[in-house]
């Protein structure tokens, strides 16, 4: 609970399809129209009252920027989330080929992942809405991080993830005391589950974009990168896109900071999706020329976060890529361990397999010309490695 803090500046939720308004401070999912809704705040008014100065006098967390956050400050739950290191990583640069290539470690969150961040802020607007239970369909970094925040809220988790989800995942979901379910199938199955579970028993979905708060939370990636770089962008971000929210939401963030007058307008980053070989949908309709994904088939690689085989945001993250001049590419596990290996070696920084994969896609960007040597570069690591023992393990077998 953060009473201090100031009120949120909330003006409406709006549909990114149909633009429909709804009032806030209600129980929402879905728009009628199938369209996720985002937050929209009053920003004109903020630009007069809050200048970025003021920010760094606000909690050493991502709730120093409470005013564009939904929840009031009393029904906040907070763990620590957000204000995670931003890295320059010079060895592994000189070794690409960079001259400016930096990490923004997201493995420092509570429960070791970015997840932290949306989850802190749908579960403060669950309190906040008098929802007392939660249900998720999980990859399963955002399954331990809705059960944490459950458990620090008090309200009752109900997890759904692949019966192979990383081991710490699973015991971290048990370990917080939420009830989980292992399911035969992809996340995919498990939304399904949760759909049901939601109709019979009265449980709240907080499905990635379904539930409207926690891209809100993730949108603060964008924010602190901002403020971390003396309100400026760099020139390129790699976010390894699974459900492609921290995507989106660091797209509103950057789109929110130029109505502020934080960040000038002229230039936006050059926004780069990475996924696995194994699941690329969104990769395929970007290189399709498509404005949808279509749903890929039998999506495996160890990058488990990245096995998402239908976005329900593909539009707004094809969108994103686009507007900034980016591109999408994907690489093999193989590729993405190695990656992720020499990354440690050389910085003493262990990795998800996900931001690990955006290592090994920048050294093929430089090798297509996409990007220059100069460019300065932004990979956002969504996890830690430490919750990818199984997937590393095979690279350092014990005898
Ligand atoms: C470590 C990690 N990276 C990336 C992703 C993909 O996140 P997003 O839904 O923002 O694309 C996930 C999702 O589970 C994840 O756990
Ligand atoms: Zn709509």
């Amino acid at each position: 609970m953060m009473g201090q803090l100031p009120m949120p500046a909330l003006a409406f939720l709006e549909c990114s399809l149909c633009k429909k308004k709804f009032e806030p401070g209600k129980v929402y999912n879905l728009c009628e129209c199938g369209g996720p809704l985002l937050v929209r705040y009053h920003l004109d008014k903020l630009r007069e009252t809050w200048p970025r100065d003021q920010v760094a006098q606000g909690p050493n967390s991502m709730w120093r920027y409470a005013p564009v956050l939904p929840p009031r400050p009393e029904s906040i739950v907070s763990l620590g989330e957000g204000m995670t290191p931003l890295l320059r990583t010079p060895r592994l640069g000189a070794r690409l080929g960079f001259d400016n290539l930096w990490i923004k470690d997201e493995g420092l969150n509570p429960t070791g992942s970015f997840k932290a961040r949306g989850l802190s802020c749908a579960v403060s607007m669950a309190v906040e809405l008098g929802i007392k239970k939660m249900a998720i369909p999980s990859a399963g970094n955002a399954a331990s991080a809705l059960a944490a925040y459950a458990a620090a809220a008090g309200i009752e988790s109900h997890i759904y993830m692949p019966k192979d989800v990383p081991q710490a995942n699973y015991i971290e979901c048990k370990a917080f005391g939420a009830h989980v379910t292992l399911v035969d199938g992809l996340i995919s199955d498990c939304a399904k589950l949760v759909a049901a579970g939601c109709k019979t028993e009265g449980w709240f979905d907080v499905s990635t974009l379904k539930e409207p708060h926690r891209i809100e939370g993730k949108k603060t990636m964008g924010y602190e990168l901002a403020e971390q770089m003396g309100w400026k962008l760099p020139d390129v971000i790699f976010y390894p896109t699974g459900g492609g929210v921290g995507m989106i939401g660091m797209w509103k963030a950057f789109e929110e900071m130029e109505t502020l007058g934080w960040i000038s307008p002229t230039k936006r980053p050059k926004m780069i999706v990475v996924q696995a070989e194994g699941c690329q949908p969104v990769v395929r309709a970007f290189e399709h020329f498509e404005q949808r994904s279509q749903f890929w088939e039998n999506a495996h690689t160890v990058a488990s976060g990245l096995r998402v085989p239908k976005p329900l945001g593909d539009f707004l993250i094809l969108e994103a890529v686009r507007e900034s001049n980016g591109t999408a590419i994907a690489v093999s596990d193989d590729e993405l361990l190695d990656a992720g290996i020499q990354l440690a070696s050389d910085e003493g920084i262990f990795i998800a397999p996900e931001g690990a994969a955006c290592v090994a896609a920048s050294k093929k960007l430089l090798s297509t010309g996409f990007l220059k040597k100069s460019d300065h570069i932004v990979i956002y690591n969504t996890g830690s490695g430490l919750k990818y023992l199984e997937a590393y393990s095979t690279r350092f077998p014990r005898s």
